[in-house]
């Protein structure tokens, strides 16, 4: 118990000591501090930027991804509407495609499939 309160002491001074009391634990992407200016800290983030998402705006929004080893903000997938299963993709900008279609985008058919249209490619006969 006291350990817990000795890392906390440090972590406020430490936040104090960078002149940051809120948002520290925003990854420095939103703030401690709602639409009216008023500090709700907890930990919270309100409003978090560069297309992140989370509590502590620790993750991207739906359609983004960060990029591998990447601390700054979320960049947006550009997954095709028609050849994907959503508008979300993984770390690496792999888009989950729809049946027979393939690209990191999910933007053309894969081997052996013809016809891009919504909902996937249809396979050669
Ligand atoms: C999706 O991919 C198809 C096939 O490459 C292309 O014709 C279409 O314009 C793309 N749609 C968007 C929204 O980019």
């Amino acid at each position: 118990m006291i350990l817990f309160y000795v890392i906390w002491f440090y972590l406020v001074t430490l936040c104090l000591w960078m002149g940051k009391a809120s948002g520290c634990n925003c990854h420095g992407k939103s703030e401690d501090l709602n639409s009216k200016g008023e500090y709700v800290g907890g930990g919270v983030c309100v409003g978090c930027t560069k297309n992140t998402a989370g509590v502590n705006c620790q993750t991207c929004a739906d359609g983004y991804y960060r990029p591998t080893g990447s601390r700054g903000g979320c960049v947006t997938c550009h997954c095709n509407s028609s050849g994907s299963k959503s508008f979300d993709c993984d770390k690496s900008a792999q888009c989950r495609c729809q049946p027979g279609v393939t690209g990191p985008k999910c933007d053309r058919c894969a081997p052996g499939h013809f016809n891009f249209q919504e909902g996937g490619c249809t396979r050669n006969k």
